[in-house]
């Protein structure tokens, strides 16, 4: 074993970054054994320096990150600190100074990804990301490494754990959506802001990233389409139980049937009980990949926290590590094909669709013609009527996205409807 030490720059000390230093320190030679050297937690960046920080000598915090990736003999910069700025511009510097990356945030990979790896490229060194998405699940090795002489067809997950907590209290308990957060929050589930989950702009993060490296393509935060969770009812739930499904927020990259082009799509929608993702109970993640030799594979676990996320950094430690003893680099970046990304019209898949109507003989026969009109193919009507007013739920065969916009901008102009209660996809069969 080489006795010289790896140096490692820990930028970021909160809830992943504290987990790590005191994993590197606590496994310290089971690290070095597995490595085939030992690793040096050289400096630690942080905000706020007078906190006390266990188990870290006080010697090595500092609050200039830039210096400390500065310094000149770093061999792994380790990112968690979060957000856009000033991360990039300490990964770049990074790469300048000749360090490999590990990094877990995912809002900037998103947004910045192609960049970030040609600066890796350019310098010759790694950038690691495993634990940007669904935290401790190894998901971005087996699709780039184990997966790669697969081809990825569809990935299907459920990759934000807060969302998941939420939906999941208001289907066993019949809580609203409000009632939910309120409890999610309370078990420090859900942030105080809690807009990136619920709005589902984490998950959409996820998805460009799992989309571009599960097709080899480049998906942009922006190519994404993205629905939030905040108007899922307990009514809603209440349908989903009469067809035997339940609803959860989904990240779905696909690739089209003739395969000349991806969508990438985060929104909530009505799954099969039978589906493995609907099993998926409190703040767990799981995501679904199908592919064309291997079929169907199911990778599950904790999608965040602290140690969690910190097995997932230290995996990436550990890879980095060994690739720099061996003055090697692991997979780079692989958006090779340059599919084009269509967007949420194109997408084909079948719907669940609430109408208020009135309660009087030729509704049905109405609605049914405007989704005939618009080339959208019924499978079962359920009508409840009381009182002069009735509920119609509709669900249908797959068809696209488009033409089911079309249909419902119909409905709406239609006297006899009242308002469209609600409108969910159908996923998973
Ligand atoms: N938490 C999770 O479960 C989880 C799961 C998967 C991925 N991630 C990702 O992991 C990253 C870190 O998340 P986290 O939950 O650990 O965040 P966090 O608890 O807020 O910690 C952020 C750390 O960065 C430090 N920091 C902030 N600005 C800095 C600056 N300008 N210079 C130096 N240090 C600075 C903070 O210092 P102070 O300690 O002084 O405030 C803190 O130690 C994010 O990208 C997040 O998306 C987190």
């Amino acid at each position: 074993m080489r006795t010289r030490p790896l140096k490692v720059a820990l930028l970021g000390c909160g809830v992943v970054g504290s987990e790590v230093a005191r994993i590197m320190t606590t496994h310290a030679d089971d690290l070095a054994a597995r490595i085939g050297a030992p690793v040096e937690l050289a400096g630690v960046a942080v905000r706020r320096p007078s906190k006390v920080r266990e188990g870290i000598d006080p010697e090595l915090i500092t609050t200039d990150a830039m210096a400390l990736v500065k310094r000149g003999d770093i061999d792994v910069v380790v990112e968690v600190i979060g957000g856009v700025e000033p991360a990039r511009t300490l990964i770049t510097t990074a790469f300048e100074q000749g360090a490999s990356v590990v990094s877990a945030n995912k809002a900037l990979l998103a947004q910045d990804g192609a960049a970030l790896h040609a600066a890796a490229e350019e310098h010759g060194r790694d950038l690691y990301y495993e634990a940007a998405v669904a935290g401790a699940i190894p998901l971005i090795r087996p699709l780039r490494e184990s997966l790669a002489g697969d081809k990825v067809n569809r990935v299907l997950g459920i990759v934000n754990g807060t969302t998941n907590f939420i939906l999941d209290k208001m289907d066993t308990s019949g809580a609203g959506y409000s009632e939910a957060l309120d409890e999610a929050t309370a078990l420090g589930y859900a942030e105080a802001d809690p807009t990136a989950d619920v709005e589902g702009f984490d998950a959409a993060a996820k998805a460009a990233i799992l989309a571009g490296i599960a097709f080899h393509t480049r998906v942009r935060l922006d190519d994404v389409y993205r629905e939030g969770m905040t108007e899922v009812t307990a009514a809603d739930f209440a349908s989903a139980k009469r067809m035997g499904c339940t609803i959860k927020l989904l990240a779905i990259c696909e690739r089209a049937a003739d395969g000349e082009s991806v969508t990438a799509r985060v929104h909530p929608a009505m799954i099969p009980l039978s589906h493995p993702l609907a099993s998926v109970r409190g703040a767990y993640n799981a995501v679904f990949v199908e592919s064309e030799a291997a079929g169907q594979l199911m990778f599950y676990g904790p999608g965040a926290g602290g140690s969690p996320t910190a097995s997932a950094v230290l995996g990436d430690l550990v890879a980095v590590c060994r690739n720099r003893l061996n003055d090697a680099t692991g997979p780079g970046d692989s958006a090779y094909t340059q599919l084009p990304v269509s967007s949420m019209g194109e997408v084909v898949t079948r719907y669940h669709i609430s109408l208020d109507v009135a309660d009087k003989p030729g509704v049905l026969a109405q609605v049914a013609t405007v989704f005939a009109e618009h080339g959208v193919s019924i499978d079962t009507v359920r009508q409840q009527g009381k009182d002069g007013e009735a509920s119609l739920v509709v669900v249908t065969h797959r068809a696209p996205d488009a033409a089911l916009g079309g249909t419902v901008a119909a409905l709406r102009k239609l006297d006899t409807v009242r308002g469209v209660a609600s409108i969910m996809r159908v996923e998973g069969e």
